[in-house]
Formats: structure tokens, sequence, C-alpha cells
């Protein structure tokens, strides 16, 4: 794909209420980039990477995500990209009462991926988020952390081309934290865009090149 600003937002409003999330918000981001996403809590990180996951749509604005428009009027468009573009939610959402295996695995078999494919792909994302060991365990069972590695797992196990990730170091220790970066890291110098959504602004210093975008007062600040 030849495109170059692989996530566009323009003039986006966004409101709850009488609650005023972003104000004239214009955001470019390059294909390829690692972008830290920053801002106290309410501030509205959720918010932005959910409009950047086509799940809530800005009251005005232009969005434009690898290359498709959307807006208010062409919501259902994001079909074409659900695969492409993932989102590590903020509470996991996983399917409670499925394995850790069966949860990862999920989003290979919408795809037509073939048996084998799955399983060795299933067995290297399980090793690399080290989860081998409670593949089998069903999900209500795990800690916040693990619930949190397999939230991660099964959004990378597909190579998205956008990974939306939300506080994605939140249950996480710091040797975990770290090795999380640098997982992500490998990704995304393979070709995957990567938004994190962090309370913690040092985390910038792991990533060479990246940047750092901060929402304050319904506007988008770039720092450094
Ligand atoms: N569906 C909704 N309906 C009404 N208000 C909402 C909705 N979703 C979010 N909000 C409000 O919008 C604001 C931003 O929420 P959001 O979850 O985006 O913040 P955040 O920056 O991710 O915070 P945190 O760091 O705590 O995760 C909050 O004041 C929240 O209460
Ligand atoms: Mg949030």
């Amino acid at each position: 794909m030849g495109i170059k600003k692989i996530i566009k937002l323009k003039n986006i409003f966004h409101a709850f209420g009488s609650r005023v999330l972003f104000n004239n918000v214009n955001i470019w981001i390059e294909r390829g980039s690692f972008v830290f996403l920053t801002g106290d809590s309410g501030s509205g990180k959720t918010t932005l990477l959910k409009i950047l996951h086509g799940e809530i749509s800005p009251l005005s604005g232009y969005v434009s995500i690898a290359g498709i428009n959307f807006g208010p009027r062409n919501k259902g468009f994001m079909h074409n990209l659900r695969r492409k573009v993932t989102m590590i939610h903020q509470d996991f959402i996983l399917l409670e009462d499925r394995s850790v295996e069966d949860n990862i695995v999920l989003p290979l078999r919408a795809m037509g991926i073939s048996k084998t494919q799955r399983q060795k792909r299933l067995d290297i994302i399980l090793r690399t988020l080290e989860l081998t060991k409670i593949r089998k365990n069903r999900c209500n069972s795990l800690s916040g952390g693990e619930k949190q590695r397999v939230a991660i797992a099964r959004a990378i196990i597909v190579n998205p081309l956008i990974l939306l990730a939300d506080e994605p170091t939140g249950n996480l220790d710091n040797r975990q934290t770290i090795r999380l970066i640098k997982i992500l890291r490998h990704f995304n110098l393979h070709g995957t865009t990567i938004v994190f959504a962090t309370h913690n602004p040092e985390l910038k210093r792991h990533v060479e090149n990246s940047r750092l975008i901060h929402i304050i007062n319904s506007k988008i600040q770039e720092i450094g």
C-alpha cells in the first residue's frame, strides 16, 4: 500500500453531552510510526483510539485510515479494515469462559487461515507473551497481567497494519513492560503503525524516533 499518511484526522469535534473531548483536532500519522498518546485520566485517550478503530464516529470532522475515509455518514466501512486495525482494549474484552488459546486464535479463524498456520502462529505468540504454560486455562481464572497479555496476543497475532494499544502495560510489572515495548517495536519495525496510550511518557525513551502526542483542553499537543 502506497499511503504515506496512514492516519489522518481533520477538524475533529467530539463531545459526550456538554463534555467536549475534542475541539478542532488534527492528527497526521505516517505509516510505520510509533506514537505514544498521553493525557490526564478522562482527557479522551480511549475515545480517540475508538475513533481510530471505527467504534465511535466523531460528531464532525474527517477521518481517514489506510486510505479509507469515514465519518458520521458511512459507518460500516470498517469491515474492510477490521483485521488490519486491531485494538488492545483497556478492559481487555476477552471471552471469559474460553481458554487463553481460543481467545488468541479467534481472529485467525475469522480470517480463514489454515489450521496448520494457526497452530504455528499461536505457538510463537504464546511463547512471545509468556503464556505457554497457561494456554489451556480459562480466561476467568487469570490475573490482570495475564489477561492483559492475552488481549495483546490476540491483537498482534494478525500482524496488523495499525495497532491501537490502550494502556497495554497498565497491569504489567516493570520487566514485562520493557519486554512488551520491545515486542511491539519488533512488529513496528516490520511495518505495523502503533498508537500507544499510556500514563507514562517515560516509555518514549525506549523507542527511538517515536512521537509523543498529548491531549490537553480538548486539543492535541506534540511533545518534543
Ligand atoms: N460512552 C460515553 N458516554 C458518556 N461519556 C463518556 C463515554 N465514554 C467516555 N465518556 C467520558 O469522556 C471522557 C473521556 O473518556 P476516555 O475514556 O476517553 O478517557 P481516557 O483519557 O481514556 O481516561 P483514562 O486515562 O482514565 O483511561 C470521560 O470524562 C468519560 O467519562
Ligand atoms: Mg482510557
